[in-house]
C-alpha cells in the first residue's frame, strides 16, 4: 500500500469497526472521510451529523439523514482525518476549512477516530502544515498582527469563506512544541474563532495506514 490513496481506504476500512447500526456517527471533512463515507451505506444509521456543507451534502446524497447536533445530544463516535498527527494523537487539522465544525462535533462525541496515511505523522506539529486559523472577516488585519508577534507567519487563505462566513489565516512558523497551550493561546486572541490545533481535545484513537497494513495506536 505505497500509494496514498489506498492507505486512505485501508484507514477508512478499518474505521468501520467503530461504526454500528441504529447510530447517529460524527462524520468528518477530507478525502480520507470522502472514502468512508462511500462505505456508510452498508449501515443502517439512525443518523449523521455532518462537520461541512461538503459532506453535508455526500451524505444526503447517499440518503442517509442529516441531524443537527443540537438536537442529536452526545455522540458516540466521531471519524475524521488530520492534515498531522503527533505520537500524543495531537492534530492539525483545518486544510479543507472546516476546523471549527469539527472541533465541535469532535468535542460532542465520545471516541474521536482519526483515520491517516503514513504523510500525516510527524514529531512536532506545526512545521510543515500550517496552523490554520479561522477570523472573524473584521479581525482579519489585526489578528494576523498578533500572530506575528508571536513569531508566525499568517497567510490569509484566498478566495475562501468558512460554513460560518469566516476567513482563514494559514500560519506557519509557530512554535507548535507545547500544543496544548499554544491552542488556548490563539484561541484567546480577540476575533479568534478556532484553531487547528487538536490538543486539549486530541483523538482517541488512530488509524494510521502505511505500506505494511493499518495501525491502531490509543492515546
Ligand atoms: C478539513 O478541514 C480537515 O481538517 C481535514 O480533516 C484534513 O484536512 C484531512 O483531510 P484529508 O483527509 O483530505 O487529508
Amino acid at each position: 500500500m505505497s500509494d496514498q490513496h489506498a492507505q486512505k481506504q485501508a484507514a477508512a476500512q478499518a474505521a468501520l469497526q467503530y461504526i454500528e447500526d441504529d447510530m447517529i456517527l460524527g462524520v468528518g471533512t477530507g478525502s480520507t472521510v470522502n472514502c468512508l463515507i462511500e462505505l456508510l451505506p452498508k449501515f443502517r444509521l439512525k443518523g449523521a451529523v455532518a462537520s461541512s456543507q461538503v459532506t453535508e451534502d455526500k451524505l444526503k446524497a447517499l440518503g442517509i439523514d442529516v441531524v443537527d447536533l443540537n438536537f442529536a445530544g452526545t455522540l458516540d463516535v466521531y471519524i475524521d482525518g488530520a492534515d498531522e498527527v503527533n505520537a500524543h494523537l495531537q492534530l492539525i487539522k483545518g486544510g479543507g476549512g472546516a476546523l471549527t465544525r469539527e472541533k465541535i462535533v469532535a468535542a460532542a462525541s465520545n471516541k474521536f477516530i482519526c483515520m491517516v496515511d503514513e504523510s500525516k505523522t510527524v514529531e512536532i506539529l506545526g512545521r510543515a502544515f500550517p496552523v490554520p486559523i479561522e477570523v472573524l472577516p473584521q479581525a482579519r488585519s489585526y489578528v494576523a498582527r498578533q500572530l506575528a508577534q508571536m513569531g508566525g507567519e499568517p497567510v490569509y487563505r484566498e478566495d475562501f469563506v468558512t460554513d460560518y462566513g469566516n476567513v482563514i489565516l494559514d500560519t506557519y512558523d509557530l512554535d507548535v512544541s507545547e500544543p496544548i497551550k499554544l491552542e488556548a493561546k490563539l484561541n484567546n486572541i480577540v476575533g479568534v474563532v478556532c484553531n487547528g490545533i487538536f490538543a486539549a481535545n486530541q483523538a482517541d484513537v488512530l488509524l494510521k495506514a502505511s505500506s505494511s497494513g493499518v495501525e491502531t495506536l490509543l492515546r
